[in-house]
């Protein structure tokens, strides 16, 4: 079943009250103003669920801050137990959490119990109550439920950042010619035996989805957990039963066994988070790669490869070389609102190294805006004889060397050049 979700304006206002009746409760409770977020969940054009949560302002003496009160959630008889009301719960607190808003609330009666075990599985703090409810001239038995949600100090700057980060990849690395890539080699005759593939660092699942859809039981990992939470949206959109996934260090965990293939995609090399060195988490890349497959397994693996960068010396930057050499990974704005710029800094090769950092200019929904600026690391870019080095040492034959996921040939006197290797391990 698929469920989307939109913003109530006034003419989805007007289904939500033929669809529910009780057009003065719902008029009373659903606040289109601006300062406040109405959500609805539709089916086949059907609204099937809906919230709406007001900014609340604090009284003395935290006149300064503001809170989150959900004034209605509702969700049609026959749609629910799907999940419906939790997504609008948690919709309503991304939302408040871009408006910087300090914790989020609601009461909720004794008659809907289901709804109260939500709000404890949700990990909202509980606290029994008898309120006088006005609308309906009752006293009423339930629970005010409530949740901090940014720090006390203000935005939780490490959500808005992570959260955009994923959405804005997601909509703008969607390419999918390195999935196409594999299955075009899959195809081959040679290869009906594949059943089983790992997706290293699967991120957003632009890979592991479409191998999945292909037919292929796909694994995947990865350690961030707003690009995981995509992958989760986009399995349950598109009912995706042939995926599994888990959060896990590519470095610190072990991949598992037994795989007929494993995709090292999305430029790892150069995209692998590591509080050691970079070659010897590359290597070590090839090493769990080999540890990971059958024996007769195959290897996809994708990266920008040097061959003769400058070997200039760190200390000859100058300190305008070092700091103003920046460049837009990307930008845009995220579902929640948050617009955002992703800068790499200071592009500089020394080494074979790329001496980079990657600043972000986050301008959150409340207009609060912060920058962050990671620590500088070295990326390592290995030559493509250095990773044929490892690729002999771990066990792997490369069956198809190509310059680009085209298959047009590798050159490995052109700078900044990319190895496309499909390769099997002995
Ligand atoms: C450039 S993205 C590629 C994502 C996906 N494979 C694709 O091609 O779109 C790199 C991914 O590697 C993940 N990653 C980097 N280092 C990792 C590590 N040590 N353990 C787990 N995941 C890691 C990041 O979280 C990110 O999702």
């Amino acid at each position: 079943m698929q469920i989307i979700y939109k913003e109530i304006d006034e003419n989805l206002l007007k289904k939500i009250i033929v669809h529910y009746g009780n057009e003065e409760l719902i008029k009373s409770h659903i606040n289109l103003e601006n300062g406040n977020y109405s959500l609805a969940a539709f089916h086949e054009d059907k609204p099937v669920g809906f919230i709406s949560v007001c900014t609340q302002n604090f009284t003395v003496p935290l006149e300064d801050k503001k809170g989150a009160d959900i004034a209605i959630i509702e969700v049609d008889k026959n749609y629910r137990r799907k999940g419906i009301a939790r997504e609008l719960v948690s919709c309503a607190e991304k939302w408040a959490k871009s408006m910087g808003l300090s914790q989020i609330r609601a009461w909720s009666s004794y008659d809907k119990p289901e709804a109260i075990k939500m709000w404890h599985a949700l990990n909202y703090c509980m606290c029994p109550a008898t309120i006088w409810v006005e609308w309906c001239k009752e006293i009423v038995d339930g629970y005010h439920v409530a949740k901090r949600l940014n720090p006390t100090d203000g935005l939780d700057k490490e959500f808005l950042l992570n959260h955009w980060y994923a959405d804005i990849y997601e909509q703008k690395i969607n390419k999918t010619d390195e999935a196409e890539f594999v299955l075009s080699i899959l195809k081959d005759g040679k290869y009906n035996n594949v059943k089983t593939i790992l997706d290293v660092c699967c991120g957003g699942g632009r890979n592991t989805v479409p191998i999945a859809n292909a037919g292929y039981k796909v694994s995947g990992f990865d350690a961030d957990e707003y690009m995981l939470e995509k992958l989760q949206k986009r399995i349950e959109r598109d009912k995706i039963k042939n995926i599994s996934w888990r959060k896990s260090d590519a470095i610190k965990d072990n991949w598992g066994k037994d795989f007929d293939v494993v995709v090292l995609a999305g430029n790892i090399f150069v995209n692998i988070y590591t509080e050691g060195g970079y070659s010897e988490a590359q290597e070590l890349f090839i090493k769990k790669a080999s540890e990971c497959v059958k024996p007769g397994g195959y290897m996809y693996l994708d990266f920008d490869c040097s061959v003769h960068f400058n070997n200039d010396d760190e200390n000859d930057l100058t300190e305008t070389e070092k700091d103003t050499k920046e460049w837009i990974v990307f930008e845009g704005t995220d579902d929640i609102g948050t617009y955002g710029k992703f800068i790499m800094m200071c592009d500089k090769y020394i080494n074979g190294k790329l001496m980079a950092r990657r600043r972000f200019e986050i301008t959150p929904k409340n207009g609060e805006k912060f920058d962050f600026i990671t620590y500088r690391t070295a990326k390592h870019f290995p030559t493509f004889d250095e990773t044929k080095t490892w690729l002999d040492k771990y066990g792997w034959e490369i069956l198809r060397l190509y310059g680009s996921r085209n298959k047009e040939n590798f050159n490995e006197n052109t700078e900044g050049n990319r190895a496309v290797i499909w390769a099997r391990k002995n």
